[in-house]
């Protein structure tokens, strides 16, 4: 197939590094480009975290959804840059703990939509093209595939660095979670730059010089904003790394990625 005579592909661009692709590459898909690798090889060149990072943004995913179906008692999901169908895809892990449990993948990247569509065929999942930018809309096009009135785990693993401006960052989850039935649930992980600093400042740096969209790293408190009018679930926002970790000891030390589940 040529991407270039598919329209569904409209605004694909091979050439130019993108977050969905990069992923891929670092956790050992095989759905990514010269663009991708050569930027996501630096980026491991000078951050070899980076690969952990994206394994402990998935470990949080899995005992978030595990949390929100076990003790929330939530059935249907919306994740929010769900990115490319990868190992352990969120439907996979509900419908572990829940059988029959629905999942609405959200993403504006033609090539996760696409690639969702393609491969998320499991009953009970949906692939849905929004932008997180216009809320308004992304609630409209996913809350329909659901059950009214049930309570909705939202997922945003890893999409809010590329929302750049904090107060439109703020504003999309209130107007997303605005749009969800009450005892609905966010489950948010964002980066930051608390553990090593300077070395997440440069790769932002290498990121944001190549990589569309770009990604901002911000502070915990920042970040703690985002969860407004929400009551955080224990343990609070923390490093993905020790979100409810079940008593395990950590080797690692701790993730420039910081984690929380929040209850409308
Ligand atoms: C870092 S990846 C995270 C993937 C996945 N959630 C995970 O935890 O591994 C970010 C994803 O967000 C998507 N994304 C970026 N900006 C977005 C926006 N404004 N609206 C919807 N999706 C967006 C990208 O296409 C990408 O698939």
């Amino acid at each position: 197939m040529s991407y270039e005579e598919d329209e569904d592909l409209d605004g694909f661009d091979p050439v130019t590094p993108h977050p969905a692709r990069l992923w891929d590459y670092w956790l050992g898909g095989k759905d990514h480009y010269e663009a991708d690798r050569a930027l996501g090889k630096r980026i491991a060149e000078v951050f070899p975290g980076v690969v952990d990072l994206g394994r402990w943004r998935r470990q949080f995913m899995i005992r978030a959804v595990r949390y929100l179906v076990e003790e929330a008692g939530i059935r249907q999901f919306v994740d929010v840059g769900a990115g490319l169908p990868c190992i352990t895809n969120t439907h996979e892990v509900a419908q572990h703990y829940a059988p029959g449990a629905r999942v609405v993948y959200v993403d504006n990247d033609p090539l996760v939509v696409m690639h969702g569509r393609a491969l998320l065929t499991d009953a009970g999942c949906h692939v849905v093209a929004a932008d997180l930018a216009a809320p308004r809309v992304l609630v409209e096009e996913t809350v329909p595939l659901l059950e009214a009135d049930r309570p909705v785990g939202v997922l945003m693993c890893g999409v809010l660095p590329h929302l750049g401006d904090d107060a439109l960052a703020r504003s999309v989850v209130a107007e997303v979670m605005a749009g969800m039935p009450p005892g609905s649930h966010l489950a948010l992980s964002h980066i930051t730059a608390v553990s090593k600093p300077e070395l997440m400042q440069q790769v932002a740096r290498l990121w944001n010089r190549r990589a569309r969209p770009l990604i901002k790293l911000r502070l915990p408190r920042t970040i703690g904003r985002f969860l407004d009018g929400l009551a955080v679930v224990e343990p609070g926002l923390v490093p993905t790394c020790r979100w409810r970790q079940d008593g395990h000891v950590l080797q690692a030390g701790d993730v420039d990625e910081w984690a929380a589940v929040a209850r409308k």
